[in-house]
C-alpha cells in the first residue's frame, strides 16, 4: 500500500470571544490508498475540525498536509477539489432545496467538466442507479426524498467527478438503524468497486466495525490510539478506547466475553 494523505503535526486553535479553544493538538496520521480509516471520538473531540482541514475549508494553525506526495495548499486547486470530496451528516443542508436531484449531480459534473452535454445527462442517471436509486429521481427535489435516499444522493454527488479521497463526517448518524446498515453496505461496495479511500468519521465505534481497516481514536483534540479495527476491538490499549468499546452493542458471544472483560478492567481501574 502507498500513502495517499499524510497529516503531520496538525494543531488547530479557534479564538472565541477572547478565549482560545484548542480543537486539535499535534495530530499526525497517514491514510493509505484504498483503505477506510475511521476517526472516532466523542462530541467535541476535533473530528469535524480535521475533516474541514483535509477539505481545505480552513487551514491548520500549525502542521502540514501532504496529498499524493505534494503539500496541500491553503487555497485548493480545482483538481484538488475534485479529488477530495465530503459527505456530511445532514444532506438536507448540503443539497440545494430548490435544485432537482439531477441538477445537483449535473452541477458537479459541469464544474469539473466531466464528459460532454449528453454524456453528463446520461451520467446523472447512472450515478443514481449506482447508489441504488431509480434514474427517474433526477427530476425530484431533495424535500421529496427520505433521509436515506437523500444521503445516497449526497454520496452520488461526492462520486460524480471521480473523487479519490472521500471524507465522510457522520454520514449515517442522522439515519435510523436499518437505513444506516443499508447506506453502510452501499459505501462499502462503492469503495470496493471504485477503489476509493475513505476517512470515515463517527462518534459511534459500532458503525465502523465492518467498514474500517484501521481506527484512529480522538480525545479532546489529540490522537490517542491508532490501530487496525481488529486490534482496537480485541485489545484496545487506551482506557478511553476501552470505554468507547464498552458503549458498543454486543453482537457475538466472543465479543460479549471481551466486553465483560473490558468493563471489569474499567471498573477495576475506577
Ligand atoms: N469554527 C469554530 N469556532 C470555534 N470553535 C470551534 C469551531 N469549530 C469547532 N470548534 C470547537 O473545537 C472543538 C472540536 O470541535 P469539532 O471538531 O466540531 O468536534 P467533533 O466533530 O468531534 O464533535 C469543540 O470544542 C468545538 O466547540
Ligand atoms: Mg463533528
Amino acid at each position: 500500500m502507498s500513502t495517499l494523505l499524510s497529516v503531520k503535526n496538525v494543531s488547530k486553535r479557534f479564538e472565541v470571544n477572547g478565549r482560545t479553544v484548542q480543537a486539535l493538538e499535534d495530530v499526525s496520521f497517514e491514510v493509505e490508498r484504498g483503505e477506510c480509516l475511521a476517526i472516532v471520538g466523542e462530541s467535541g473531540s476535533g473530528k469535524s475540525t480535521i475533516a474541514n482541514i483535509i477539505l481545505g475549508i480552513y487551514g491548520p494553525t500549525d502542521g502540514d498536509l501532504v496529498f499524493k506526495d505534494e503539500a496541500l495548499p491553503a487555497k485548493r486547486t480545482q483538481e484538488l477539489r475534485r479529488a477530495i470530496q465530503l459527505v456530511q451528516q445532514n444532506p438536507l443542508s448540503s443539497l440545494n432545496p430548490r435544485r432537482s436531484i439531477g441538477a445537483s449531480l449535473r452541477l458537479a459534473l459541469d464544474v469539473h467538466a466531466i464528459g460532454d452535454r449528453t454524456e453528463r445527462d446520461q451520467r446523472t442517471g447512472e450515478l443514481l442507479e449506482e447508489v441504488g436509486l431509480p434514474a427517474e429521481f433526477r427530476t425530484r427535489l431533495p424535500a421529496s426524498l427520505s433521509g436515506g435516499q437523500r444521503q445516497r444522493v449526497a454520496i452520488a454527488r461526492a462520486l460524480a467527478c471521480q473523487s479519490e479521497l472521500v471524507v465522510l463526517d457522520e454520514p449515517t448518524s442522522a439515519l435510523d438503524v436499518l437505513v444506516q446498515a443499508r447506506v453502510l453496505r452501499l459505501l462499502k461496495s462503492l469503495k470496493e468497486a471504485r477503489g476509493l479511500t475513505y476517512v470515515f468519521i463517527t462518534h459511534d465505534l459500532s458503525v465502523v466495525r465492518n467498514i474500517a481497516d484501521r481506527v484512529a481514536v480522538f480525545e479532546k483534540g489529540r490522537l490517542i490510539e491508532l490501530a487496525t479495527t481488529k486490534a482496537i476491538f480485541t485489545r484496545p490499549e487506551n482506557p478511553y478506547t476501552r470505554r468507547l468499546i464498552g458503549a458498543v452493542p454486543v453482537v457475538s458471544a466472543q465479543e460479549a466475553a471481551l466486553k465483560d472483560n473490558i468493563m471489569e478492567q474499567e471498573n477495576g481501574n475506577a
